[in-house]
């Protein structure tokens, strides 16, 4: 492991703290374990993730259908899915753990037990009537959704990467028994590609086949896709066969009106299910981004995001914040014009220029533009580019164009 690895989490959890990224649950109480709170850029960086996955999985499709379920699902469907029996941890004497969330529903006597979901595909798996009576779909297609799980994690640690309460990002794709091997390969392809267009370090990532004793219990074929973290090589996203074991059990099925028999044919599909967590995906890309260089014997340091993800596409300043002609022409001629085109952009005037970049930089901010006096003459700004640190006079009237060509 590199220098950089050695205390690589340290740098990460300070720099998401002290740039409103993440901050501790319940912090000034004293914290609650597995838990974290989103501030503006975490936030902002976490919402380009799952809109990515959104554009590229459901919108960006003819075979998709979005859904947002209940959090809260009737105690049957967990009995059904095997997860009241089986979704256990060993604890350290070796006694079984079930890690779902138990909660009450309604009051006194009449109350009802219920869990938290462990997982959002079986909010899918309950609305495949609703999903096939409303839109029709032929197989193959799939159910889409992203919210929030839930679980009673033994021992949570290592930031973002084991929580109590985090994000997934799931699909159910349904085919037919003979066809799922194809599909497996085919969502594997589709996984990769998503992970590299959002900008994950792709030496990063392994794949490993999950054996029989480790598998899930309702999957037959596991792949995990495994990513360098500085504590290892570990899970990332998994991509699952649930064969039909979720249908089965909710005693769900499907018509399939063309059999090459003829007639209607009564038929349970199997399923594909890639699976991605949102905060785990939010970590990978925090370190693939993390970046340090040296000027002048200075360390500086900067997340390299791609600007699709970056929580700010570009930070606005005027040059000196107590000359009124500079905040005036910042505000009303470059700020209002780039926010408008744009929407995730910063009015930065706190501190010296150089304190903003360095803020900036670490922020992910791919550009900075400065309205300094030559602006009031000539109407040009200094743009400055991130990674690179150099600078350049762009015209008022070019910048929405010139940022648009780098993005
Ligand atoms: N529906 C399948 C399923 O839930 P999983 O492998 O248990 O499978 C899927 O979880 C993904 O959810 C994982 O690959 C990981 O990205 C994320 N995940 C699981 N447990 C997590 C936790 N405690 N904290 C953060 N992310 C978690």
């Amino acid at each position: 492991m590199s220098q950089l690895d050695d205390n690589l989490m340290e740098k990460i959890v300070s720099l998401c703290k002290r740039r409103g990224f993440v901050f501790q649950g319940s912090e000034i109480y004293g914290g609650l374990a597995g838990t974290y709170d989103w501030g503006h850029f975490g936030l902002a960086l976490k919402n380009n993730l799952k809109q990515s996955w959104w554009k590229k999985f459901v919108d960006n499709r003819r075979d998709m259908y979005g859904l947002d379920a209940a959090i809260l699902m009737n105690a049957k469907i967990w009995e059904a899915s095997g997860h009241v029996a089986g979704f256990s941890d060993p604890t350290e004497d070796g006694k079984q753990f079930n890690v779902m969330f138990k909660t009450s529903i309604g009051a006194g006597e009449e109350a009802a037990i219920s869990y938290l979901r462990p997982e959002t595909a079986q909010g899918i798996f309950v609305n495949f009537k609703n999903t096939i009576d409303a839109f029709h779909p032929k197989l193959p297609f799939g159910i889409a959704q992203i919210g929030k799980a839930f679980r009673n994690e033994i021992a949570p640690r290592d930031f973002l990467f084991r929580q109590r309460e985090f994000e997934q990002m799931e699909v159910e794709y349904f085919v037919k028994s003979t066809d799922w091997e194809k599909y497996f390969e085919y969502w594997r392809d589709e996984m990769l590609s998503w992970m590299e267009e959002v900008g994950l370090n792709m030496g990063k990532i392994h794949e490993t086949e999950i054996s029989d004793q480790d598998r899930a219990h309702y999957s037959k074929r596991t792949i995990d896709f495994e990513f360098d973290f500085p504590f290892g090589k570990k899970e990332l996203f998994g991509l699952a066969y649930r064969t039909d074991f979720d249908l089965k059990n909710h005693k769900l099925e499907y018509i399939d009106e063309d059999p090459p028999a003829g007639g209607g044919e009564k038929i349970v599909p199997h399923v594909i299910e890639p699976s991605l967590g949102v905060d785990r995906a939010v970590l990978a890309l925090l370190l693939s981004a993390y970046t340090e260089d040296e000027k002048n014997g200075e360390v500086r340091t900067f997340l390299k995001l791609k600007p699709g993800m970056a929580p700010v596409i570009c930070a606005v300043s005027p040059l000196l914040k107590n000359k009124p002609q500079l905040v005036e022409y910042a505000n009303a001629k470059v700020f209002a014009l780039l926010k408008e085109e744009f929407g995730r952009v910063a009015w930065d005037d706190n501190g010296n220029i150089g304190k903003r970049y360095r803020r900036q930089d670490e922020i992910g901010t791919p550009f900075c533009i400065v309205v300094d006096f030559d602006t009031l003459e000539d109407d040009t700004v200094t743009v400055r580019d991130r990674d690179s640190g150099a600078q350049e006079r762009v015209k008022v009237t070019d910048l929405k164009k010139y940022i648009k060509e780098r993005i």
